[in-house]
């Protein structure tokens, strides 16, 4: 069921406990809450999408370089996931790279997680590089991540 209507706001340390419920339930290797409490700390960009009853429908967090912003975690509750809301997030991180004069947004997937793939790459991402070995994986291996980039003067307004 798509919510009725959602917004976003920006991520605060009670938000914490929440983020962390949807987060363990979506990866396989989740961030710790001291993970996204260090996020806060260095004040990155950190937004969380609610539906209009309150309900944590996704967030994102994400560095600002030189120019350049890099999204570190997106993540949609999965009973809502192909609703077209890491779409929405996605838009709302292109208007606050802009805002913040960058001309690149860059981002890590893993190579097995083939949905966020198709997700980021219809957005207009395009895979430029691997990270060997960059993730941690089941029975200790490891696995490599997709470095992809959205250079936003080529991507629409
Ligand atoms: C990857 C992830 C963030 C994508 O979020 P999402 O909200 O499901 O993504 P969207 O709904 O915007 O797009 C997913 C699909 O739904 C489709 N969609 C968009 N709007 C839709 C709607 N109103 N109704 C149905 N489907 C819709 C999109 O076209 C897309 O289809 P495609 O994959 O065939 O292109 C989400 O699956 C997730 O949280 N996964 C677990 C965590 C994760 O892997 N995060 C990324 C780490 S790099």
């Amino acid at each position: 069921m798509r919510p009725v209507s959602c917004c976003l706001h920006a991520m605060q340390a009670g938000d914490v406990e929440a983020v962390l419920a949807i987060e363990q339930r979506a990866y396989e290797f989740p961030w710790s809450r001291g993970n996204f409490i260090d996020s806060l700390s260095a004040c990155y960009l950190a937004q969380v999408l609610r539906s209009a009853d309150g309900t944590l429908l996704g967030y994102f967090l994400a560095m600002q370089g030189v120019a350049e912003l890099h999204l570190l975690n997106i993540t949609v509750l999965p009973e809502c996931q192909g609703q077209g809301l890491a779409r929405l997030m996605l838009d709302a991180l292109q208007t606050l790279a802009r805002a913040h004069g960058c001309e690149q947004i860059w981002l890590e997937v893993r190579q097995g997680n083939e949905r966020a793939r198709r997700v980021y790459a219809r957005y207009g991402f395009a895979e430029v590089g691997l990270r060997r070995a960059y993730y941690p994986a089941a029975e200790g291996r490891r696995e490599d991540a997709v470095l992809m980039s959205l250079r936003l003067a080529e991507s629409a307004a």
